[in-house]
């Protein structure tokens, strides 16, 4: 199999062509991926056919998986797979997967079972480019903070949500978990440093609530510039695959009623480590039911 890139933007994401997802692939293949992920942090698969199990499988070419999800059970039928579906849940909030554990996965895939009529973009940000663009005294604060993160995050969301939501909404909090993490991370495979934030980041380590939220709204602000972002419109069987260590996403919601629906499959990460060589802990759950830990050669 022989692997051909297009790029999407000049910071972030490229079309993957040449690649038959349903083989089994080679060595040489698997690396050229994954030199592809590294490089370009989002690849998309065009008109891909694949039920769960072959997701499943494309996802376990980087690593082994996660299940589904810490809290949410997997979608019927499956071990991995969870339901992302606009009925429970519309993820219209920046973030990078699962970040409230002590070892967050390093590759999210999503494949496309029901897309929208217009609208329902998934966007995707570059968060080592963010990193690269802070100054540099805004870069040296960063690399010397740690960030709790946690899945009691306030979604924002409108009191008035369907059952469906609050429902969804009371498991994916039912236990809790919080982890604290380095604010920028150091990729293990790249060397790459980025912002490690997102939606479950909550408090910075030694700093008020007041101070912590300002700090991460300034920060995110370089996450977030259009430069560094990727707006991907959905048709059905695509698949798309991010590194889910240097990225944060976001599910646009601007499709009314429509429904919208995809299936994730996450691969098991390491855990994280700082620019200061300190790695991540736990603080509060255990999640060693959800995720292995990734060992990384040093
Ligand atoms: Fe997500």
């Amino acid at each position: 199999m022989s692997l051909r890139l297009r790029k999407l933007t000049s910071r972030i994401g490229a079309v993957a062509d040449g690649v038959d997802v349903t083989a089994v692939p080679d060595l040489p293949t698997i690396r050229a991926l994954r030199e592809a992920l590294n490089e370009h942090k989002a690849l998309v698969f065009d008109d891909v056919d694949l039920d769960n199990a072959g997701q499943e499988q494309v996802a376990r070419w980087f690593g082994e998986l996660t299940t589904a999800h810490p809290n949410v059970p997997a979608a019927d039928g499956t071990a991995n797979v969870l339901a992302v579906d606009s009925e429970t849940s519309k993820a219209n909030a920046w973030h990078t997967d699962v970040t409230f554990v002590v070892n967050p996965p390093q590759v999210t895939t999503l494949r496309s079972l029901v897309t929208t009529p217009y609208g329902g973009e998934t966007i995707i940000a570059n968060t080592g480019a963010a990193y690269r663009d802070l100054p540099e005294p805004l870069r040296a604060l960063a690399q010397s903070l740690r960030v709790v993160h946690t899945n009691q995050f306030d979604y924002a969301r409108p009191q008035a949500g369907t059952e469906q939501e609050r429902e969804y909404d009371r498991v994916f909090v039912a236990t809790p978990y919080e982890a604290e993490h380095p604010v920028v991370r150091v990729h293990p495979l790249t060397g790459e440093r980025g912002l490690f934030i997102g939606g479950f980041a909550k408090r910075i380590t030694g700093l008020s609530a007041a101070d912590s939220a300002d700090l991460l709204r300034l920060f995110q602000s370089y996450v977030t510039r259009p430069e560094n972002v990727l707006r991907w419109t959905w048709s059905p069987n695509q698949l798309l695959v991010f590194d889910n260590r240097i990225t944060q996403h976001y599910a646009v919601d601007n499709y009314d009623d429509h429904p919208r629906r995809l299936n994730r499959v996450t691969v098991a990460g390491e855990v994280p480590v700082g620019v200061d060589g300190r790695r991540s802990v736990q603080l509060l759950g255990d999640a060693s039911h959800y995720t292995s830990v990734l060992e990384v050669a040093a």
